[in-house]
């Protein structure tokens, strides 16, 4: 029988069971998981979900031994990224941390920039486990509050690290700190109201339309405190950011929250600073906060091409994109993608020829 639960398709031979005992608190989910209730299933954790003791405890409390679940983490795929983001850390020279990085671009182009059937949770799961150090209470926060902040936390932080690494950024301390960064830029939204929908809107609007954002939200009739939390947001933010300051290594990367929503000419907030007035790295962050809809993400095969390659697409054709003082990253993203991205777009071009044939049998 098919099942359609939640937007997550499947059939009852789809899934396997998994012990209450195999899921790791404070990791995060690898599967979905359902129980049956006279042949119907019920979505108790999706893919990608935290798994927090609370939840072990009451299913066990209840006398669950199992759940019913449907895989989504392929396990060799995450262990790659995490063998090499580990290699990183270890790595004494310069040279065998440029191969460690290269070696992270090349699996995913071939998984993310290309159609396959890689999930982006593969990636979004090795980067939790390799860089997350903030106390569990945040992402606990961020998961009860809002599925959409909270999904947009564990994609946006996981794009901010590629685009460290696409920048030429080595340095594993710094990349943790740029991850733990990224997942709170926006945890300001819902620290002075609950992050409704009109405000998911206007966040949605603003990413479609850089710029206007704010604006659209305060000439909207059933705007009440929301222009005001989405103006404060990212210095909200920031004062939370500041209370963690133990949990990293250069508490200066939680300044580049202040940053993600100025703009080239200026008219961003809340600063109002352009351009000029920043510094390459200070805009990591704007890259994933454009490119992650303001939406709850279902991790599923094949997902990681749209998280990655046609949100990216989307990005290029963004009307004003100019107002995002990105450009220089969104290059380096271009240019780098398309040389281990054997997908379509060299094959047209067939700008490389033969050395493209032999990264495609290396891989
Ligand atoms: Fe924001």
């Amino acid at each position: 029988m098919e099942f359609n639960v939640k937007g997550i398709a499947f059939s009852k031979e789809n899934l396997a069971t998994i012990s209450i005992d195999d899921l790791k608190i404070g990791g995060i989910s690898p599967a979905h998981l359902f129980i049956f209730i006279k042949e119907k299933p019920f979505l108790m954790l999706r893919a990608g979900d935290l798994i927090t003791a609370e939840f072990i405890e009451k299913y066990k409390t209840k006398g669950l031994s199992s759940f019913y679940n449907l895989p989504i983490l392929n396990e060799e795929s995450k262990d790659h990224f995490v063998q090499k983001f580990k290699r990183l850390k270890s790595s004494r020279t310069r040279i065998e941390r440029k191969k460690s990085v290269q070696e992270i671009y090349q699996k995913f182009a071939l998984s993310y920039w290309i159609e396959s059937e890689e999930s982006f949770l593969n990636f979004a799961m090795a980067t939790y486990d390799v860089f997350y150090s903030l106390p569990d209470s945040i992402i606990e926060e961020l998961q009860a509050k809002s599925q959409i902040l909270y999904a947009r936390a564990i994609l946006g932080a996981s794009i901010a690290v590629m685009s460290a690494l696409m920048d030429d950024i080595d340095d594993f301390q710094y990349i943790q700190d740029l991850y733990n960064t990224a997942f709170v830029m926006d945890i300001g939204l819902i620290q002075n109201g609950d992050f409704n929908y009109l405000m998911a809107k206007a966040c949605e609007f603003e990413r479609n339309h850089p710029g206007t954002g704010l604006s659209w939200l305060k000439s909207h009739p059933n705007n009440t405190y929301e222009a005001d939390i989405f103006y404060k947001h990212p210095e909200a933010s920031l004062k939370i950011a500041k209370k963690l300051e133990e949990h990293f290594h250069y508490p200066e990367t939680n300044d580049y929250i202040l940053y993600h929503h100025e703009k080239t000419d200026g008219s961003g907030f809340p600063q109002g600073l352009s351009f000029s007035g920043l510094a390459y790295n200070e805009v990591y962050l704007m890259l994933s906060d454009y490119m992650v809809p303001f939406g709850e993400h279902v991790f599923q095969a094949r997902d990681g091409y749209e998280v990655i390659k046609k949100s990216f697409e989307s990005l290029l054709k963004l009307e004003d994109r100019y107002l995002l003082p990105i450009n220089h990253l969104i290059n380096k993203w271009k240019s780098i993608m398309k040389w281990y991205g054997i997908g379509e777009e060299l094959k047209e071009e067939n700008i490389f020829g033969e050395e493209i044939e032999k990264i495609g049998e290396a891989s």
